[in-house]
C-alpha cells in the first residue's frame, strides 16, 4: 500500500474487509471438513491451474509475478475483495440451485452484523449533508405462497454516492447507510435512503492493478445489498441494481442477475421511488 495514494480510503477497504471477515467467522472452522472432500476440491482446483498454465504456456516470469501478486494480496488485506470480486458469484450460482423464491447474490465484503434496529418505516442512518437523490424503497416480504410474513427483517447496507462503503472508508461515520429494518405485521416496509452510486474496485490496491493489468474495467453497478430474514425461513442475501444502471450489463463481480432489478419512478416531490417485494422459502 502506498502512503502517497490520492485516494487513501480505497487503499483501506481490503484491511477492513479482512479483518471484518476474520470477526464474522465462528471458531474452529475447518475441522468439520472430511479429508475425502478437501482432497476432491483441492484436486480440482489445482488441476484447472495446471490445465490453465499448459494452455496458456506461462513462462517463469510470469509464475513468479504471480506469486509477487498473489503475496501482495495478502500483505494488503484484500484476499476478500478478490474472492468476493472473482470467484463468490460461481459458489452463489451452485447454492441457487436449492433456493426457491427471492433470487439471491453475492454477500461481498462489506457487510457489516449488528447494525442499528429500526422501524418499517424508516430513513437509514446518514450524515446530514449526504449526497444523492432521495431514494424511498417500499415492499413486502412473504412466503412462496404469497403469505405476509410477520417478523421478517431487511439487514440493508448499500454504497453512498462516491460508491464507498462506511465501515470501510475512514471519512464516512460507522452505521451510515446501514441498518436492520424490522417489518410490520404486514410483512411491509418503507426506507428512506439515497440512491448508491457504482462500486470501483480500489485502483490502489493489487485487485485493482490486476484488473488494470489486464485491461478490464473495475466497475460494478450501483447496487443495495440485502440480508431478508423471519423466523422458520432461509434467510436469503441478495442484490438489487437499477433499470438502466451503468454496468449493469457489464459487472466486474459477474453478480447482476434479470429479476433482482428495481424500476425506481420519480415522485411529486423529486425523490425517487422503487418497490420490491421479497419471496422466502421455509426452513428445510
Ligand atoms: C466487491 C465489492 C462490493 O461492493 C460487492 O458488492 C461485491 C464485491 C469487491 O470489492 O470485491
Ligand atoms: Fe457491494
Amino acid at each position: 500500500m502506498t502512503t502517497t495514494d490520492p485516494s487513501p480510503t480505497a487503499a483501506r477497504s481490503g484491511a477492513s474487509a479482512t479483518e471484518a471477515f476474520r470477526a464474522s467467522r465462528p471458531q474452529g472452522t475447518g475441522t468439520e471438513v472430511s479429508a475425502e472432500r478437501v482432497s476432491a476440491v483441492v484436486q480440482a482446483v489445482l488441476s484447472g491451474v495446471h490445465d490453465a498454465i499448459r494452455r496458456t504456456k506461462v513462462t517463469y516470469p510470469e509464475f513468479q509475478g504471480a506469486k509477487q501478486w498473489l503475496i501482495e494480496v495478502g500483505e494488503s488485506g484484500e484476499w476478500p475483495l478478490v474472492l468476493d470480486v472473482f470467484i463468490e458469484h460461481v459458489v452463489e450460482e451452485v447454492a441457487a440451485d436449492s433456493q426457491h423464491g427471492t433470487q439471491g447474490s453475492i454477500l461481498g465484503p462489506y457487510y457489516l452484523p449488528d447494525q442499528t434496529r429500526l422501524p418499517s418505516v424508516a430513513r437509514l442512518p446518514m450524515r446530514s449533508d449526504e449526497k444523492g437523490t432521495a431514494l424511498v424503497f417500499t415492499g413486502q416480504v412473504r412466503n412462496l405462497d404469497g403469505q405476509p410474513l410477520a417478523g421478517a427483517e431487511l439487514d440493508i447496507w448499500h454504497a453512498d454516492d462516491d460508491g464507498y462503503y462506511s465501515g470501510f472508508a475512514p471519512h464516512i461515520p460507522n452505521g451510515n447507510l446501514r441498518g436492520v429494518v424490522v417489518c410490520n405485521e404486514q410483512g411491509r416496509f418503507e426506507i428512506s435512503t439515497i440512491k448508491p452510486a457504482p462500486y470501483q474496485i480500489p485502483p490502489d490496491g493489487p485487485t485493482g492493478k490486476l484488473i488494470d493489468a489486464a485491461g478490464w474495467h473495475p466497475w460494478r453497478p450501483a447496487h443495495l445489498h440485502l440480508i431478508v430474514r423471519a423466523p422458520g425461513f432461509r434467510p436469503i442475501t441478495t442484490q438489487l441494481y437499477f433499470e438502466d444502471g451503468e454496468w449493469l450489463a457489464d459487472d466486474v463481480a459477474q453478480a447482476t442477475k434479470p429479476e433482482p432489478v428495481l424500476h425506481p419512478q420519480p415522485t411529486d416531490d423529486g425523490r425517487l421511488h422503487a418497490r420490491y417485494d421479497f419471496a422466502l422459502e421455509p426452513l428445510g
